[in-house]
């Protein structure tokens, strides 16, 4: 499917993302090419919107997203069910186009080369696309004559990703024998089979049991250390925690943060979460923990106390010395840092798995105010 030249200019792109190293050229033909020196971002994608209009609906799926993602990097895009992140996936590996705003991926740009990028990405899309009936040396080899990898080299090619996977021994059973983490596993490296710039990974472990889900993370950041440049789309705040170098939350196809881990956890002006459990407390003990400058807030919520501070584990010692001074016993003593869950939860009020019908406000938010 090609997808028509269109004229765009990424001037206001540039300014936009601050990028004075990424540049667009007109070339002689007069089409936009995407330049981008080595080291820099690999995806950059400007203004994007993706519109699906229906009979009796019309649905925003991407609603004017910018960003850019590093060279190396494992990105992650996140967001509840019908966030968006599948379209913008969709259109950044050519499968669709964008109803405005364009993306350059490495030096092409998604309207004028999607070949050339289809050449430099692998793709692993979120419904499975494995040949079941096939045995898994047959799928990968269907896949890489698809992608042109010579006869010459492709074995190797296919016990060496075998191998990767722990897979070797299977090689020759059908897929429909496999657990969801051994197809899962699979489809990932098909996806890797020419060893392309950049990877697709749409919501890689869905599904997935705990054991797997930590069996397709490895595989994951295996591929990282070869230096290819992972997108993934997850609604799992863990996984994205534990791979993602940097991290993009979308709601309802906007993009509403994008940041290292822990720069989207100072979003949070409440930090941790202290619950002092106790049988009977003393208006004094509240008023003498209120005292302390590192904290930020007291409440009593039934049997509790909780306090949110800025650094939980620096006051509690404090804490627990005021109850000790009034000779009331505490009962039980947690805290709770901020999770990439609770960054959601503040930025838009719901948590992921509400999916668009939560306007319910979070603790932390109510804390916050
Ligand atoms: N081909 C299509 N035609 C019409 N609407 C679509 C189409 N593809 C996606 N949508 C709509 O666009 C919105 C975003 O869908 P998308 O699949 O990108 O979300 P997602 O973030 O990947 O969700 P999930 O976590 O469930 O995979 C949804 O409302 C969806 O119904
Ligand atoms: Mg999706």
């Amino acid at each position: 499917m090609d997808i028509p030249v269109q004229n765009i200019s990424t001037d206001k792109f540039l300014e936009k993302s601050g990028q004075k190293s990424i540049e667009r050229d007109t070339a002689k033909s007069g089409t936009p090419v995407c330049i981008t020196p080595s080291g820099e971002s690999i995806i950059r994608i400007d203004h994007i919107t993706k519109i699906f209009k229906e009979k009796n609906r019309t649905v925003t799926a991407v609603d004017d997203i910018s960003l850019d993602v590093n060279r190396g990097e494992i990105f992650g895009l996140l967001g509840p069910n019908g966030a968006g992140k599948s379209t913008l996936i969709r259109i950044l590996t050519t499968l669709l186009r964008p109803t405005s705003g364009t993306a350059c991926v490495d030096t092409y740009d998604i309207s004028n080369d999607p070949e050339k990028i289809r050449s430099i990405i692998g793709v692993c899309p979120q419904n499975s696309t494995l040949d079941v009936e096939l045995t898994a040396y047959d799928n990968l080899e269907f896949y890489g004559k698809l992608v042109n990898i010579p006869d010459s080299a492709l074995d190797d090619r296919i016990w060496q990703l075998l191998e990767m996977t722990e897979l070797a021994d299977r090689a020759n059973m059908k897929v429909q024998t496999f657990s969801g983490g051994m197809r899962r596993k699979l489809e990932i490296v098909r996806a890797f089979i020419h060893h392309p710039l950049i990877l697709f990974l749409d919501e890689p472990t869905i599904g997935l049991d705990p054991e797997s889900r930590r069996e397709v993370w490895q595989q994951i950041l295996k591929l990282n250390e070869e230096k290819t440049t992972i997108i993934l789309t997850t609604h799992y705040m863990d996984e994205a925690e534990k791979l993602c170098n940097r991290i993009a939350f979308v709601d309802k196809g906007r993009l509403i943060a994008l940041d290292i881990l822990e720069n989207l956890k100072r979003l949070i002006p409440a930090g941790d979460l202290i619950e002092i459990g106790f049988d009977m407390i003393d208006d004094k003990i509240v008023t003498a923990i209120r005292e302390n400058d590192l904290i930020n807030s007291v409440q009593i919520k039934e049997q509790k106390l909780i306090i949110s501070a800025k650094n939980g584990s620096k006051v509690l010692p404090a804490i627990v010395a005021i109850f000790e001074n009034f000779s009331l016993p505490i009962l039980s003593i947690s805290i709770h840092s901020p999770s990439l869950e609770d960054v959601f939860i503040y930025l838009t009020g719901k948590k992921l798995d509400e999916s668009n019908n939560g306007e319910k406000q979070s603790a932390l938010k109510r804390q916050s105010l």
